[in-house]
């Protein structure tokens, strides 16, 4: 990793003062470890009251379920420095909601929603000075997960549980930033059955993601869209991110499938589309009509949107321009200008830590 790191603490009138000189502009999506993490256990049917960490590793039972039998699931958000100095978190309270319903899913325990918001405002308070600076373009990644921490041998669910949330900084997921990547319908693998757990955030479904993602990448394709796999004929969605498509008609058409996780970037991309008067279609999108949209894009919370120039279906290229579509462009200019504080909030979005 090129990244230039420097750490000073320095103990001045007996405060530890933090001091951090990172190399912004060289930052990708990767683990970076900063000073502490936050950890709650859940024992004994309750959670403790959490503690900041400054190791980074983790002790377990070597039979802990997370390890054996993947209970375990996570979330993705991010906080943003604002021009005034402030930091927002954006929408913070949809990932602990789908949180939820993630752990319900695997038979964790429920985080209460005041639990979740304590958790991201201690851990990012403990570590404010690796948020990226206003003007960077860079943002403070926030990465929730929750593990079956107790022993297990038979297959069963945990009877403790270790909820942990880290903070790393981030820039951009793709180097290149908004530039269009090529995709691929995937043809050899499914990412999520009917009523399995394609439409929670869970580590398993990335586990089965992995081969194809490798295969997809050796062969040119950053990112790989999944057809639903019961009729491989209607679009779920990207590895990683959700479907979004532009029609001809200048609507912004997304998936309507019980396999994909509901994406909150993809939420407040529809709210920005209606605020500015954009039709939204939430519907199944057959694979044939790849060839009839005019904009194509993959959203979620490290990317925002990634647009496509072309994807490979089948024998056939389909493609959507060497640029940004202009629709997809004003969705990513108006999110990212509320996520950094340049345009009104008017969704109050922003959660000020
Ligand atoms: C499978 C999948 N779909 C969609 C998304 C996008 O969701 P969000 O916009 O909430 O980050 C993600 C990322 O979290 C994802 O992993």
């Amino acid at each position: 990793m090129n990244l230039k790191i420097l750490l000073r603490h320095q103990n001045k009138k007996g405060n530890m003062q933090k001091e951090t000189h990172i190399d912004w502009s060289s930052l990708g999506f990767e683990y970076l470890p900063v000073d502490s993490h936050i950890r709650y256990r859940w024992e004994n049917g309750k959670w403790d009251k959490g503690r900041l960490l400054r190791k980074h590793e983790i002790s377990l039972p070597i039979a802990a379920a997370c390890l054996h039998y993947g209970q375990e699931c996570f979330e993705g958000l991010k906080a943003f420095a604002r021009k005034d100095g402030s930091v927002g978190i954006f929408r913070p309270l949809e990932n602990a909601s789908r949180m939820n319903r993630s752990a319900r899913r695997i038979l964790c325990p429920e985080l209460p929603e005041e639990l979740f918001m304590d958790a991201v405002k201690r851990v990012i308070e403990a570590n404010r000075h690796f948020v990226p600076p206003y003007g960077t373009k860079g943002s403070l990644y926030i990465r929730p997960l929750m593990i079956g921490s107790g022993a297990v041998i038979g297959v069963g669910p945990s009877d403790i549980y270790d909820f942990i949330v880290m903070v790393m900084p981030v820039g951009n997921y793709y180097k290149e930033g908004i530039s269009p990547v090529k995709a691929i319908v995937s043809d050899a693998f499914d990412r999520a059955a009917p009523y399995g757990t394609g439409s929670v955030k869970v580590g398993g479904n990335y586990a089965a993601s992995l081969l194809q993602s490798k295969i997809a990448k050796k062969e040119g394709f950053p990112i790989v869209l999944y057809p639903d796999s019961k009729t491989r004929s209607y679009v779920d969605e990207f590895g990683t991110s959700n479907f979004i498509a532009v029609s001809k008609d200048g609507a912004y058409v997304t998936p309507d499938s019980e396999s994909v996780l509901p994406s909150i970037t993809n939420d407040s991309l529809m709210a920005l589309a209606r605020d500015l008067g954009i039709p939204v279609e939430r519907r199944p999108v057959a694979l044939s009509e790849l060839p009839d949209f005019v904009e194509m894009g993959a959203c979620g919370t490290a990317v925002v949107i990634t647009p496509i120039s072309e994807i490979t279906y089948g024998s056939r290229v389909i493609k959507y321009g060497s640029e940004c579509g202009p629709t997809l462009r004003r969705l990513y200019d108006r999110l990212t200008g509320i996520q950094f504080g340049d345009l009104p909030d008017e969704h109050s979005w922003l959660e000020t830590v």
